[in-house]
């Protein structure tokens, strides 16, 4: 994946991040899952008065994926104020599906990494990371008794 498809899913990222409901932390987080064959889902943050039921960016996307019968992912996009990685929840969301996701993070703000860098051929982004990287020991779970499938 090249520098200009990073930015071109990352911008789509940000437009889905324009969706986001998050009145009470006014944190905005926008995703891109990409599936193994170029499919697109969009994810954003929904947050809840009850705060524990708020769902981050990236389980939006993986359950919109999911329920349109896509459970193959190469690659996901996330953006946020700061550059977040994924939580840890969302973290072993993923890995369930795409233990080799590779994960890229950038700014909301697309402007923000030209503003802070006197490199301007510095990347806007972090990535790739994979998500087993993310996770360490993580495959453990899924080798045991308890990753067996019914
Ligand atoms: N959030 C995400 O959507 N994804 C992340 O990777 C980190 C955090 C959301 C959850 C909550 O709505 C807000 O950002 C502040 O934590």
């Amino acid at each position: 994946m090249n520098n200009t498809d990073v930015e071109h899913y990352l911008a789509l990222a940000r437009e889905a991040a324009r969706k986001a409901y998050c009145p009470y932390s006014g944190f905005h987080v926008g995703c891109v899952l990409l599936g193994q064959d170029g499919e697109i889902f969009k994810g954003c943050n929904i947050e809840s008065c009850a705060y524990a039921p708020s769902i981050c960016a990236e389980r939006t996307a993986a359950a919109s994926a999911i329920v349109q019968g896509v459970s193959a992912w190469k690659a996901v996009f996330v953006v946020s104020p700061t550059r977040v990685s994924p939580c840890g929840v969302c973290r072993q969301f993923l890995y369930e599906f795409a233990p080799g996701l590779h994960v890229y993070v950038g700014y909301l703000d697309a402007s923000i990494e030209s503003a802070t860098s006197l490199d301007t051929t510095a990347k806007s982004y972090l990535g790739p990371i994979t998500l087993a990287d993310l996770l360490p020991g993580s495959d453990s779970l899924q080798q045991s008794a308890l990753g067996h499938k019914r």
